[in-house]
């Protein structure tokens, strides 16, 4: 049987329009989706929107519309500029159909039924950007995420005893890849083992979100309805024998990709509601660094956003997907510039790899009627010829190793090491000149470095 692969970027919220530091995630995930598909696996890639909760219900009524409409709106820009850069999701999930509501829905009655939620009352301070509880919070304090000012809540909710699941959290930790990078796991550690506190998984002061099974005045905690949607779009709950059968091949999920600021929702939170259900743990989270744009994380409230159809009206979708991997460090904070991305596109596309490959293809074309030749074995291999099909091979191995890593900018480098050795094996064996040459020896070199280079 095939190996399976599956892979999600976040849900993204619909309050905003997509913007680089979305395209960011989606591109890395599809990368690495698209490597997976030609190692053989059968992948699965999932990307879609948020659209429930307090915070989309106030930015429609700040733009004078519905939810829906507003969320059908921003939801679709999601998509097609998706389709626009040529991600390859498999799947495009959005919060607000009826097959996610549904299968929400029995998800938290399995929650329930396995005894881990009960009724109560929260009283406390809540970050409606982040959408997050935050504890020990006095009226007025900052979110200690967003640095926007908590408010007071003060309504009946049904709790989650996520107190039960500190000490199975801190075994799941203890494998190291389950949270990478390293930094993000160490501060996922020092968290939980400071103490969990039960966590409120309803609201009931306003109705944007998914009824609770059985007690409808009630809506579910959008972070619930989220996180679930990367078991809800391969079926989970549903009871079509298609969608089972689909839940059961690509579940536990091989990565969850995300941006560093929503670690705890994933790395603590998940893995407790899946327990909760009985349902298996993800394989690894995956935390990204941000982009950052003159200094500070891009985003709508700080309004310094770069759109990404700008960039691809200009140097297109390859150009944007290359300059992201190969400038950012994954895992650390990125600064974007248009500089930048012009001095990549030009040094290492245009000059790099472009110039390497009109080069070898032109001289192909000319001397061998644009069929690649094959090495002669008229005149002798040189140990320069051997040298290139050692460094392509350690290209090849190293390039792998730093991907499947998650090291994307060092797999580049790695990549980018070969142009540069191919470009001065050229520079040396002066190809043009043996094709001015008429001598079956000439002929039998240029036929070697020709094949060589290509
Ligand atoms: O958090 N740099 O949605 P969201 C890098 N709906 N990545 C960035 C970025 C930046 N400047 N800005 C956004 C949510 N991202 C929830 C997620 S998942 C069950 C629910 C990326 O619209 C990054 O991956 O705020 C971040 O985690 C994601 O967009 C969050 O987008
Ligand atoms: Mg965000």
């Amino acid at each position: 049987m095939k190996r399976k692969f599956y892979i999600t970027t976040p849900i993204y919220y619909v309050n905003a329009r997509p913007h680089i530091g979305h395209a960011y995630t989606t591109i890395a995930c599809d990368t690495v989706a698209r490597r997976q598909r030609l190692l053989g696996a059968d992948t699965f890639f999932l990307t879609g929107t948020d659209e429930h909760g307090q915070k989309i219900e106030r930015a429609a009524q700040a733009a004078g519309t519905t939810p829906q409409q507003y969320a059908d709106e921003i939801s679709a820009e999601f998509r097609n500029l998706w389709k626009r850069m040529g991600i390859s999701n498999d799947d495009f999930i959005r919060t607000t159909e009826e097959r996610h509501k549904k299968r929400v829905q029995e998800l938290f009655r399995r929650i329930r039924d396995n005894g881990y939620i009960y009724k109560g009352s929260y009283t406390g301070q809540y970050c409606v950007s982040d959408e997050m509880y935050v504890d020990g919070a006095q009226p007025r304090d900052p979110c200690p995420n967003c640095g926007r000012i908590t408010e007071t809540v003060h309504e009946e909710n049904y709790f989650f005893k996520l107190s039960a699941f500190q000490d199975k959290l801190l075994e799941i930790y203890a494998n190291p890849d389950f949270i990478r990078p390293e930094t993000r796991r160490n501060e996922v550690i020092s968290f939980v083992r400071s103490g969990l506190r039960d966590l409120s998984i309803s609201r009931s002061t306003f109705s944007w979100g998914i009824p609770v099974p059985d007690d409808p005045k009630h809506v579910i905690y959008v972070w619930l309805d989220a996180l679930a949607n990367y078991i809800t779009a391969i079926g989970y709950g549903s009871s079509h024998a298609g969608a089972q059968e689909a839940f059961k091949k690509y579940w536990p999920a091989d990565v969850h990709m995300i941006g560093k600021e929503i670690v705890r929702f994933h790395c603590v939170y998940w893995p407790a509601f899946l327990m909760a259900a009985g349902l298996e743990l993800p394989k690894a989270i995956v935390a990204h660094g941000w982009l950052l744009f003159e200094e500070s994380k891009m985003s709508k409230s700080r309004g310094n956003i770069v759109r990404t159809e700008t960039i691809l009206d200009v140097l297109g979708a390859d150009a944007l997907r290359y300059f992201l991997l190969r400038e950012v460090v994954f895992g650390q904070d990125g600064s974007f510039s248009f500089d930048a991305l012009v001095q990549r596109y030009n040094s290492d596309l245009a000059n790099g790899l472009g110039n390497l490959a009109s080069r070898t293809l032109t001289m192909i074309t000319r001397y061998f009627r644009g069929e690649v030749p094959y090495p002669s074995h008229a005149v002798a291999r040189t140990p320069a010829d051997d040298a290139i099909a050692e460094v392509g091979r350690k290209t090849i191995r190293e390039f792998a190793t730093f991907f499947d890593q998650f090291q994307f900018s060092r797999a580049l480098e790695t990549a980018w090491g070969l142009v540069a050795a191919v470009d001065k094996y050229i520079v040396e064996n002066e190809p043009w000149s043996l094709g001015e040459k008429q001598d079956d020896e000439s002929r039998a070199r240029l036929a070697t470095v020709l094949y060589t280079s290509a």
